[in-house]
Parts: C-alpha cells; structure tokens; sequence
C-alpha cells in the first residue's frame, strides 16, 4: 500500500509531492508520483515570475501540463501560489499606489486561480507574508497595501473559484516550536481575518525542517490546525530524513482533525532544492529510504 492509500484510509485527502512539466516529464520519477502521491503541487510554474512576467502577458504552459496530468491520472492538485514577495517580476515590486496594486492583484489571482476553477483543490493564495517576529513581511504588498492586500487576494480568489480551498502558507511555523513569535503572530493574524470574513479555509505549514526540528511539529501544528477550518502540512523535506523525524512530522497531521493531509517537497534527493542533505523519501535511484518504510510501517499499523 502507498503512503497516499494508507492516508486516505485513515481520512485523509492526499498524501502528495511537488512537481512541473519537467519532473513528470521524466518516466521514473512519473511512474513514483502515479504509484505513490495522491496530490501534485506545481513546484515553480504557478509563480508570478512565472505566469505573468510582463503584465498581462499571462503564461500558464507548465501550469497547465502539470493540472492536464492530475486530472488525467486522478491527483489532485494544490496550487501553488499566487500573492507572494519571492519570484515576484520587478514591474510590481516597483508599484507604489494603492489603486494599481489592488488591481495588479485582483487581476492576477482572478486570471490565474480562474483559470483553473474546479480543478484545484486548494490554492496557496498567499505565502510567506510573516517575519521571524510574527508581524507582516515587509514586501511591496505590506508596504503598499498593509494587511489589507490578504483580504484583496483572498476576496479575489474566493470568487474566482468558490470551490477551492483558500490556504495561507508560511515556514517557521512548525519548526520552532508553539511559542515561537511566527507561529503566535500567524494564528493572531489569521483569527482576526476570519473573524473579519476574510475568505481564508486554511494554514499551510511548510516545514522545512532541521534534523531534530521534527519534535516541535505535533504542538505548533496542532496550535495553527485550531486557527482555522482547515490545515496541511504543504513543503515537507528534513535534513537527513531520519525515520524519526518523518513519523513524528507526518503523524503529527494524521493526529489532528482538521489537517487534511501532507505535501513532501519532491520525490528524489538529487531533484530537491536542498539537495546536499538528502532531504526526501527517494534516494537518487528512486528507490525508497528507511523513512518512507518507517512510515509505511507505522501509519499503516493505525
Ligand atoms: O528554470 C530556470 C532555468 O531556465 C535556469 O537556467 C536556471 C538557472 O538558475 O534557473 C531555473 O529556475 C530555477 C527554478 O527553481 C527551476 O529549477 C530558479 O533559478 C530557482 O530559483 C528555482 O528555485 C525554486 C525556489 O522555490 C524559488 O522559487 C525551487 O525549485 C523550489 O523548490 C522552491 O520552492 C519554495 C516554495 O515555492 C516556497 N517555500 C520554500 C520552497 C523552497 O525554497
């Protein structure tokens, strides 16, 4: 049994792995993801640098081959993202009025998420928008916008595709524990937001982890899960990939209600953005590593 399989069976809805036209286009590692993951999320084709380069010139080639692919092979898909301060063109770093930039906004996320309406089953509307400290990155967004810009996106994308579960999504947030200033200062600002009928389903907890970091998983998520309808565990990779660490990472989402399932960031070490620490569940021959049977073992034992 896969991993997927066995997380499906225990009420989850994916256990899933990113990738883009590249990775799928490569037999082996196709053939994993089709035997394995039951959820794809597009690793770099659905950034703004990406699909809208220039404005209104929209791209959606890779997009479109990765969300052709997990309908045709039965996969749901995350996408993955719309509103976020990395990989972001020069042409909107440089806006400064108020009026330009909620429009720039509106119009990319209602283009891209639209696009898609139906197809997707949650969306990364926006990501990484928290410092270290808990308060608002300061991006062209914040400082355009202030926090108003999550509301602009989120009202964006809900009418957009009304089916789609809308996702907030941010590292360090699992990491360093329940109490650390990201986490309180995410779950602050995601409260009030949806006290404030921001359209947001759920937090996404990237975690990309340290060797060791995995024992802060089960209390900082469970503290984020209690944030808002819904929660994922969305980039997973750790340092070394203990058997350990995975377990504790992993089952730390099967034991919390409202976490709908877990994302690893990839399928084989080599293919990883930190490759150097043999984060994955796949080593360079795709075969699988002890914490891929770790996990097996013991979430197929629950
Ligand atoms: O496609 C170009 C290629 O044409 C060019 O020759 C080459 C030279 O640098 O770059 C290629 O683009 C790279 C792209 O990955 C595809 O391989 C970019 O430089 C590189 O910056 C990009 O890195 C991605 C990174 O996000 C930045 O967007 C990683 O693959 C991707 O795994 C990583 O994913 C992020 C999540 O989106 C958000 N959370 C953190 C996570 C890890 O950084």
């Amino acid at each position: 049994k896969s991993i997927d399989a066995i997380f499906k069976g225990l009420g989850k809805l994916y256990f899933g792995t990113c990738a883009d036209a590249g990775s799928l286009g490569k037999a082996d590692n196709e053939a994993v993801i089709k035997a394995d993951f039951g959820q794809v999320t597009p690793e770099n084709s659905g950034k703004w640098d990406t699909t809208e380069a220039s404005q209104g010139k929209f791209n959606f080639a890779g997009l479109d081959t990765l969300v052709n692919w997990a309908q045709t092979n039965k996969k749901l898909v995350r996408g993955h993202t719309t509103v976020w301060y990395s990989q972001l063109p020069s042409w909107v770093s440089a806006i400064s009025s108020k009026d330009t930039l909620t429009t720039v906004i509106q119009t990319h996320v209602t283009t891209e998420i639209g696009r898609y309406a139906g197809k997707i089953l949650q969306w990364d509307v926006v990501n990484e928008m928290f410092d270290e400290s808990g308060g608002l990155r300061q991006s062209v967004f914040a400082k355009v916008l202030g926090e108003d810009f999550v509301r602009i996106a989120f009202e964006a994308a809900k009418k957009a595709d009304p089916a789609a579960k809308l996702f907030i999504n941010d590292y360090n947030t699992v990491e360093k524990g329940s109490t650390y200033a990201k986490t309180t200062g995410m779950i602050k600002y995601v409260k009030k937001w949806i006290a404030a009928g921001v359209p947001i389903d759920g937090i996404g907890a990237q975690a990309h982890l340290m060797a060791g970091e995995a024992k802060n998983v089960p209390a900082s998520l469970a503290a984020l899960c209690a944030a808002a309808p819904q929660c994922a565990l969305t980039e997973v990779d750790i340092v070394n990939a203990s058997p350990g660490d995975y377990v504790t990472t992993v089952k730390a989402c099967v034991d919390i209600p409202n976490c709908v399932g877990v994302t690893v960031w990839g399928v084989r070490d080599p293919d990883s953005w930190r490759a150097s620490n043999n984060p994955l569940l796949f080593n360079s021959a795709y075969a699988t590593k002890p914490a891929y049977a770790a996990l097996v073992e013991t979430l197929g034992a629950l």
